[in-house]
């Protein structure tokens, strides 16, 4: 019997051999160099490298209770709780970024380390003096801090208050927000409110993946995506209404990845600006676009279905004007984190993939990443590096040209030290990213993930993208370069790709 599925598959990896451009050494754009105010970083978060879960006055975040009370939930049963005991080695960590030459360090501060039961009324001076130290020291070394303010380690008090599914987290979070500026903005100029939208709500209120696990995909997951929108805004507004002598940028990062038509039909061409619209719109309209609010094709899909359904609303919930007037605007650049790219489709089948109601059935496309270009390596990146020069070229194009900081890159391989796949990963990614500085658009950073192997969320260690290996069994945590770390040291300091540069271990 002939096999469907697998026919697609084939004629995805012929256009995709065709199709790919910016991946290849002889696609390698070797006349050009990152221009020399362009920023080169490296990203880690709090719960995924600190450790230290329960020193310092740190107190309970959401995550720590659903890896405590269920060893199923993380594939390799690994925890948070040493992690890369960045809490207790972040000279070591200075040591590292020094060594790679970066001018960035993107980290996060940890919500219930500042405020142990999430609201003001303890601050947490153990908390603060952590973070004082750790920007001090990287200014010391003449390193830039970037810090995202919230990368999903919820405190767990505000998660049993109903954590992103109630509108009150705007003012929690923009309560912790003000002790962070008020703390740390007279040295850190660049804030990142929130992390990925569209991964914290799909991946907690609809799949049920991370914390809550909650399973609500036609409703929750929208729920969440508004109280982040909303959230977010209020973030920027305190910062620009009672920190604006500090001088610093406000930003909300999103995660996007493009998106082709499996086909040339018009109802693939249909499901590429769905997926983008319920992927990446839905969060970047309301902020980017002149009118602001929800595109909408997101309102008008959602509005129908949940009208067909009965619900007497839509599920996905108006902002009022005075909503869409304060969420508008609300970003001093663009933040952006991508890693693979989509194959969408549409036609009948879809209908049977999806729940009913879901935030999927209301997208009604079929999905699937782009075979990756090079093999093996990682679990879940699949590189398809003209994604990315395709996807900058349609965010200049739909958000009038704005200055984009890549907050966010990488790949996965397997351990020691020659990540081949990972490097292969990151020179495609940094071609694409260079032909597309080429081309106009307004990129003025990179910022690698990750520095050292993290804690991947529910994969554990499963998932490798450090630069830096590092070992978690044992007890000092040491950590070794990777080929990968060499490799990307070697395009900061020649600010230029050379697919001919074969490091050794001691290279470095
Ligand atoms: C992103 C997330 C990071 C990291 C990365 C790689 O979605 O922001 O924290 O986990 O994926 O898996």
């Amino acid at each position: 019997m002939i096999h469907f599925g697998k026919i697609l598959l084939l004629l995805c990896f012929i256009y995709v051999a065709n199709a790919t451009k910016y991946h290849t050494y002889k696609g390698f754009n070797q006349n050009s160099t990152f221009p020399p105010e362009f920023l080169f970083g490296v990203g880690t978060s709090a719960l995924q490298v600190e450790g230290g879960w329960n020193q310092g006055g740190r107190g309970w975040s959401l995550w720590d209770y659903h890896i405590f009370t269920d060893p199923e939930f993380i594939f390799d049963g690994t925890t948070h709780e040493v992690a890369a005991d960045s809490y207790n080695q972040y000279k070591r960590d200075i040591g590292l970024l020094k060594e790679l030459g970066v001018n960035v360090y993107r980290f996060s501060i940890s919500w219930p380390r500042i405020l142990p039961l999430g609201t003001p009324d303890y601050v947490n001076p153990e908390g603060i003096a952590y973070y004082n130290n750790l920007i001090d020291e990287l200014l010391a070394n003449g390193l830039t801090p970037m810090i995202t303010i919230y990368h999903w380690d919820l405190p767990l008090r505000l998660a049993e208050l109903g954590g992103w599914l109630n509108e009150d987290i705007a003012n929690w979070l923009g309560d912790f927000a003000r002790v962070v500026y008020q703390n740390f903005g007279d040295r850190v100029k660049t804030w990142l409110t929130i992390n990925e939208p569209f991964v914290l709500c799909s991946l907690g209120y609809a799949y049920g993946i991370h914390p809550p696990r909650v399973i609500t995909p036609g409703e929750g997951f929208y729920e969440c995506g508004r109280n982040v929108l909303l959230a977010h805004a209020r973030l920027y507004h305190i910062y620009h209404d009672e920190f604006k002598s500090q001088g610093g940028k406000v930003a909300l990062i999103f995660s996007a990845d493009m998106a082709y038509g499996v086909t040339d039909s018009h109802d693939d061409a249909e499901a590429v600006e769905d997926f983008l619209a319920f992927t990446l719109e839905q969060y970047a309209h309301p902020i980017f676009s002149p009118q602001g609010n929800y595109p909408q094709r997101l309102i008008d899909r959602v509005g129908n279905a949940s009208s067909l359904q009965g619900y007497k609303q839509s599920r996905l919930r108006p902002f009022t004007p005075e909503q869409i007037n304060y969420i508008r605007g609300t970003a001093d650049f663009f933040a952006l984190n991508s890693y693979s790219s989509y194959y969408v489709y549409r036609n009948d089948s879809v209908k049977e993939l999806h729940a009913v109601p879901s935030f999927d059935d209301d997208m009604y496309v079929g999905y699937y990443t782009v075979p990756q270009e090079t093999t093996g390596g990682s679990m879940w990146v699949y590189g398809y590096a003209t994604g990315l020069y395709d996807l900058l070229i349609y965010l200049k194009k739909e958000y009038n040209d704005p200055v984009i900081y890549f907050t966010e890159n990488g790949s996965s391989d397997e351990l020691g030290f020659y990540d081949e796949e990972k490097v292969d990963y990151y020179r495609g990614y940094l071609n694409a990213l260079l032909y597309a500085i080429d081309e106009g658009v307004d990129v003025r950073m990179y910022c690698a993930w990750s520095l050292m192997d993290t804690f991947e969320w529910n994969r554990g260690y499963l998932v490798r993208m450090g630069l830096y290996e590092l070992d978690i069994d044992d007890p000092n945590r040491p950590v070794f370069p990777r080929k990968s770390a060499l490799v990307y040291k070697e395009i900061i300091r020649s600010r230029k790709i050379d697919p001919d540069y074969n490091p050794e271990p001691n290279d470095l």
